[in-house]
């Protein structure tokens, strides 16, 4: 028989899909990490009174304004844009700004923890460096040779079409976090970095391919990558980010891009 807080939750999750609001209980079940206060990590739970169609974002803020203001986590935008609080939701990478708390099962408790693969500072913050170190190695701008032109930089349709996909990244670290490859081995530029480099790689007007083919040609390169695809459905933006490290791959053997 269930419990009249299921009834309850149940009643307002069926309202929520209707566009109506009522609130549910919810357990967030949060990883949270002080190295002020001890080496390990643990598990704390919060219980919450929200409406489901509120995103995890808003749980966490509930959370830090009204019951733990030590809860420390990254956001800034609070839209899918800046890509600041990319956390592990229920065992999977997620922006916490753009998951609805509904759309996760508030039946059960939700769990909320650090990205994988980087170091956790505190709580859900880890240490982005090694990200954007990886980032910044493959040169993400664009290099040209010549005189400065008059006038912009002209390109056909087609032509900016072929790398239109990698244009949305917004370096949140969700697809480079859920590389297994990335995980074992801090050194693999990972994902992300790979993905920045197509976006100018595949762009008309660069000149710098040569060069960023070679750093990708690298040992902790393209070809670590094992295409378990886990980047692809992690991705917030719905990049094709396998088929973009396959394309950076066949243009190292091809020499055409
Ligand atoms: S490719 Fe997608 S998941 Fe990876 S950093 Fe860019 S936006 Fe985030
Ligand atoms: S807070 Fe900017 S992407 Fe979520």
């Amino acid at each position: 028989m269930s419990t009249p807080t299921l009834d309850k939750n149940s009643a307002a999750l069926d309202a929520a899909e209707d566009g109506a609001s009522h609130l549910i209980n919810v357990t967030f079940r949060i990883r949270r990490f002080n190295p002020e206060i001890s080496e390990d990590a643990s598990w704390e739970d919060f219980q919450l009174e929200i409406d489901p169609k509120e995103r995890v974002l808003d749980a966490l803020h509930k959370i830090k304004w009204d019951q733990d203001g030590s809860l420390t986590f990254r956001r800034s935008c609070a839209h899918g844009i800046c890509g600041s609080d990319a956390m592990r939701i229920n065992g999977r990478n997620r922006l916490a700004c753009k998951t609805l708390i509904k759309d996760i099962n508030p039946e059960k408790p939700i769990t909320v923890e650090a990205i994988k693969g980087l170091t956790v500072l505190k709580d859900l913050v880890v240490d982005m460096e090694p990200f954007f170190q990886a980032y910044r190695d493959v040169m993400p701008f664009l290099i040209t040779t010549g005189n400065e032109p008059t006038r912009e930089r002209r390109q056909s349709a087609e032509d900016r079409e072929r790398f239109d996909d990698t244009t949305k990244c917004i370096l949140c670290a969700a697809c480079t976090s859920s590389c297994p490859v990335f995980w074992n081995d801090g050194q693999y530029f990972g994902p992300a970095a790979i993905v920045n480099a197509h976006r100018f790689i595949f762009d008309s007007r660069d000149e710098g391919g040569e060069q960023r083919l070679e750093i990708l040609n690298d040992k902790d390169g393209v070809w670590r990558c094992r295409t378990t695809f886990n980047c692809t459905d992690a991705c917030p933006r719905g990049i094709e980010v396998t088929k973009a490290i396959q394309e950076v791959k066949r243009a190292l053997i091809t020499r055409r891009f």
